[in-house]
């Protein structure tokens, strides 16, 4: 019988990450089945007991859970720890194993699929909520040779570098001007809702890279943004998604699967 997986989440009918985990199956021929789970909004635990009971073997978490799922692991990577959300489960008998895998997502969707330099970079990132604290740890692995994190309300973005150490460094969006960053990565929300995190226009023309951690059939309205104003490479985050996808299936079955083929598959799925 095949191993079950899935991605619990609310909403979830629309996530990629059944496709994904079924082109790395076939392509590493493991025998594994991945659904999509809804959960209640209070009912997030019911739900994964429920699966685990069923003969579950490992979730994928999303939005509004991973903070639930952090606490309803009884063991956690290192990076999870310093994320403070997991996005992966993994169920060894009684233990739950938790991970979080968005963080190396991110530095090799950069890195290894579009030829991003990290190390020494002057790197801006966006947001104080769960997206940008998840992959914060990983960016400061890569040595950049600075690391800021401006949000709306910069209360925010200082609680999340205090959590860091001295490394990242925190403000608002207002005292960015006149500054220089190679790299701007977009971990807000805004972008789902069609708005722009209000950055002093300069920065884009200065930038080579904008990155919005988000994806669509379209570029989003950071990345339209970014390159109506000069910024020369403006990229989205479905590389993202298929890497920290293909990280939880390593950490689920010992297997690496290759991303390239799954990331053009699902690039011309979106297209239509
Ligand atoms: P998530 O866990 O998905 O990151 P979140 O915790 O709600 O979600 O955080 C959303 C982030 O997007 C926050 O940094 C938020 O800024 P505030 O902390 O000031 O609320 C940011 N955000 C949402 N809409 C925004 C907008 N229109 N402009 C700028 N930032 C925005």
């Amino acid at each position: 019988m095949s191993d079950r997986y899935a991605v619990i989440g609310n909403p979830i009918a629309h996530s990629k990450s059944p496709e994904i985990h079924a082109a790395f199956a076939r392509q590493t021929g493991q025998a594994l089945v991945y659904e999509r789970l809804l959960a209640p909004l209070d009912g997030f635990v019911a739900t994964v007991e429920a699966f685990r009971s069923a003969g579950g073997r490992g979730l994928n978490v999303t939005v509004p859970f991973k903070e639930e799922a952090f606490r309803y692991a009884s063991r956690r990577s290192v990076r999870a720890e310093s994320a403070g959300a997991v996005n992966t489960l993994r169920f060894d008998g009684d233990e739950v194993y938790g991970d979080n895998t968005d963080g190396v997502g991110l530095v090799r969707d950069l890195r290894a699929n579009h030829g991003v330099t990290l190390e020494g970079a002057h790197i801006l990132l966006l947001g104080a909520g769960g997206a940008v604290r998840g992959v914060v740890g990983a960016l400061l692995e890569e040595r950049p040779a600075r690391l800021v994190i401006a949000n709306r309300t910069p209360g925010r973005a200082e609680a999340i570098a205090a959590a860091f150490g001295a490394a990242p460094e925190a403000c608002g969006f207002d005292a960015l001007a006149g500054q220089r960053f190679d790299l701007i990565v977009n971990g807000t929300s805004a972008s789902l809702s069609g708005e722009l995190p209000a950055l002093p226009e300069a920065l884009y023309a200065k930038a080579r890279v904008a990155y919005d951690m988000v994806y669509g059939a379209e570029p989003t309205a950071f990345m339209q943004r970014a390159a109506a104003l000069g910024c020369p490479r403006c990229l989205d985050g479905l590389g993202m998604l298929v890497e920290q996808a293909a990280e939880s299936f390593y950490v689920w079955r010992g297997v690496r699967p290759e991303t390239a083929p799954v990331l053009a598959q699902l690039r011309a799925s979106l297209r239509g």
